[in-house]
């Protein structure tokens, strides 16, 4: 292939992107993590899937990063899972030092790659991404909207026993609790859920859609979601790789879009073969505007807290 993707973490997350990827014919993929013998097993495992799903694309594992070299894409999913007794402060300095390790090298090997931060918590680790990296903040971005609003769509569709592609929902604002999805913009064939669905229900959608990671890692007791995570970061790899130019919900750095600076906050986004090519900003009602304050108020003190802890 003429395009490279690089996907670091090789666990449920990063597996599974390396498997679309491939399968998808999008990139060769190089998927490198800490422990010995994972990346390239299951690059091997993949590599011998190949004949079977009829793509060509070299799939390679390793624990170093030279491998990585001259990336288009970079896709980070290292880091820990919080485990029971670990306060969220120390899941946030954990991972904040992983992210800062992992984004040296992958800047040093890939200076020209698009980062999709996967890794979380999101908001936070986008930060840590662009600042070690010292890329300019279009190459930076991280994956959350697009897993939000699939979540949201797979609900509408369930909801009204309709086509999952007739689909559209618009979210925007941190992960998971804090998102702020806006059912006026969220569509099925075109027409806004709020004339199709009840008020009711469609709080009860909302709500199920930001507890949405939650309620899979209730289901899975150990680890949480990773399919549609995985495919989340794939939809934004593809985009810039094939320079598409969706319209996509990704965590990016505002500077003053939607009245909000200097942090990374889910909005739609342009992404094309430059990365992040076009903020689209929407006229927002008061109620819409006060819960994405909200919402970017929780990320500033996410922020602060890691800025605290990782001094
Ligand atoms: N460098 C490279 N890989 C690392 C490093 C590191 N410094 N530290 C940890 N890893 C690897 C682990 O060895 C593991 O294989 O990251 C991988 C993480 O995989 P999983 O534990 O299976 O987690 P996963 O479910 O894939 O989630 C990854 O994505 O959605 C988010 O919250 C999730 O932050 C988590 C991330």
């Amino acid at each position: 292939m003429d395009k490279k993707a690089t996907v670091i973490g090789a666990g449920n997350v990063g597996a599974t992107a390396a498997q679309r990827l491939a399968e998808k014919e999008l990139c060769d993929v190089v998927l490198i993590d800490i422990i010995e013998g994972v990346p390239q097993g299951k690059a091997l495992d993949l590599t011998e899937a190949a004949p079977i799903e009829k793509h060509d694309a070299k799939v390679s594992g390793s624990n170093g990063y030279e491998a990585s070299e001259g990336s288009d894409i970079v896709i980070i999913t290292a880091g820990v899972p919080r485990k029971p007794g670990m306060s969220r402060d120390d899941l946030l300095s954990t991972n904040a030092g992983i992210m800062k390790n992992v984004v040296e090298q992958v800047a040093k090997y890939s200076p020209e790659a698009k980062l999709i931060i996967v890794s979380n918590p999101l908001d936070a680790m986008c930060h840590v991404a662009l600042e070690v990296s010292g890329f300019p903040k279009n190459r930076v971005m991280g994956m959350a909207g697009v897993l939000d609003s699939a979540r949201f769509r797979a609900f509408i569709a369930m909801e009204l026993n309709v086509s999952v592609e007739n689909t559209h929902a618009f979210v925007l604002g941190g992960h998971g609790d804090t998102m702020v999805p806006l059912p006026r913009f969220s569509t099925v064939a075109g027409i806004p859920i709020t004339e199709l669905i009840s008020r009711e229900r469609i709080d009860a959608l909302v709500k199920r859609t930001a507890n949405g990671g939650a309620e899979i890692v209730g289901l899975l007791k150990s680890g949480s979601a990773f399919y549609a995570p995985a495919s989340a970061a794939v939809e934004m790899a593809e985009s810039i790789l094939k320079d598409k130019k969706k319209i996509l919900p990704c965590a990016v750095l505002l500077e003053g879009e939607y009245g909000i600076s200097d942090l990374f906050i889910g909005v739609p986004v342009k992404l094309g073969a430059s990365g992040v090519e076009q903020v689209i900003e929407i006229e927002l009602t008061e109620a819409e505007q006060a819960t994405l304050n909200r919402s970017a108020d929780a990320v500033r003190t996410l922020v602060e807290d890691m800025k605290k802890l990782t001094k």
